[in-house]
């Protein structure tokens, strides 16, 4: 039986605070795009690349997402993306994106900066005046190079400064700690940049510390292993920290072994502002609704989940006051429209 809550899931209005913008190309526009620009792929065909989706770890999906952006060259190719992932986006009632990408990984191809970033930003502005999504880029360092390899990058992204709204942390976590990147966070810090960072994906809970104390992030992205320790789950709760949690990704890298296993409940519970977000969705098997609905199905989680989760998406995003209130009066406004039915709890 299908599950009853699905259908507000689907409809309620959301922001996506946890997506890697290389991570939504869909293996037929890699394809595609390797076609248009002569890129050769070690994958024979659609087919043969989605079948090497069956990852064991971050590291060996790691490998297989910076092949699938190796077809990324030209201004045109971010912008078609971007687009699609907001189409696919506005489908799901995405109303607020913060998107990130990887300057690094395209610099080392050969892509300059104002390539990539103009690409996206163009699809983002265009989707805000067409599809009425609001949205911010974070630039994203390579944990597995070197923080002076990140400082350079940060200073080539400076003159397109008005196209991002802050800097994360991603890709291979484990030995690279938060802490190896302090100075390009404060340098970052000083220009009045956001600051994310991926910790306690793979990575263990003091990872999570760092990038708090050390880098001064504002959100955490992942962070689900915070529950392997006490103090810790505490502290997230006591400050309002926000866990950009992805469940499909979480289960497709082998962070829980199912979903069933999945500790949404137990951070909603520990008073934890965590919030549900698509990582890589052409990878991990499905947007943003697809993880919602991937998650209630396998816990116990109720309508008023539903709603806390998706309010926390609006707290947590990096919107002025005012803006982000018209959010959450807008999530109220549909909650109210979509009354609990007579002696259905929840
Ligand atoms: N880059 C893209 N997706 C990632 C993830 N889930 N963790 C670390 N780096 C990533
Ligand atoms: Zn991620």
């Amino acid at each position: 039986m299908t599950n009853p809550l699905h259908t507000i899931l689907q409809q309620m209005p959301k922001a996506e605070l946890h997506m890697h913008v290389e991570g939504s190309l869909e293996p037929e526009m890699i394809f595609a795009l390797a076609r248009r620009n002569d890129v050769t792929l070690s994958y024979a065909s659609v087919a043969a690349l989605r079948a090497a989706y069956d990852f064991k770890d971050l590291q060996s999906f790691l490998d297989v997402y910076y092949a699938g952006a190796s077809v990324l060259l030209q201004e045109a190719d971010f912008f078609d993306m971007t687009w699609a992932y907001l189409l696919r986006a506005q489908a799901d009632n995405v109303v607020h994106a913060e998107i990130f990408f990887d300057p690094q990984t395209h610099l080392e191809r050969g892509v300059d900066m104002a390539t990539a970033i103009g690409g996206i930003d163009r699809a983002l502005r265009r989707g805000q005046a067409e599809l009425g999504i609001s949205s911010g880029l974070i630039l994203c360092f390579l944990r597995h190079l070197s923080e002076d390899d990140a400082l350079a990058t940060l200073e080539l992204a400076l003159p397109h400064r008005e196209k991002f709204i802050g800097v994360g942390l991603d890709s291979s976590e484990s030995g690279h700690p938060p802490e190896k990147f302090a100075r390009v966070f404060a340098r970052a810090g000083a220009l009045g940049l956001h600051r994310v960072a991926h910790a306690g994906e793979e990575g263990p809970p003091a990872y999570i510390e760092t990038a708090l104390d050390v880098l001064q992030v504002e959100r955490i992205d992942h962070g689900v292993r915070c529950t392997e320790d006490a103090a810790l789950t505490a502290r997230l709760a006591r400050e309002q920290v926000a866990l950009t949690v992805c469940p499909l990704s979480n289960v497709k890298l082998r962070v829980f072994d199912a979903m069933a296993g999945h500790n949404m409940l137990q951070l909603l519970e520990a008073g934890i502002l965590a919030t549900v977000n698509s990582d890589d969705p052409a990878y991990f098997g499905g947007y943003i609704n697809a993880n919602f609905e991937a998650l209630f199905d396998a816990l116990p989680l109720q309508r008023r989940h539903a709603y806390q989760l998706a309010r926390n998406g609006f707290t947590a995003a990096f919107l002025p006051p005012a803006l982000k209130q018209a959010y959450i009066d807008r999530l109220d406004a549909f909650f109210l429209a979509h009354a609990t039915p007579v002696g259905e709890f929840g």
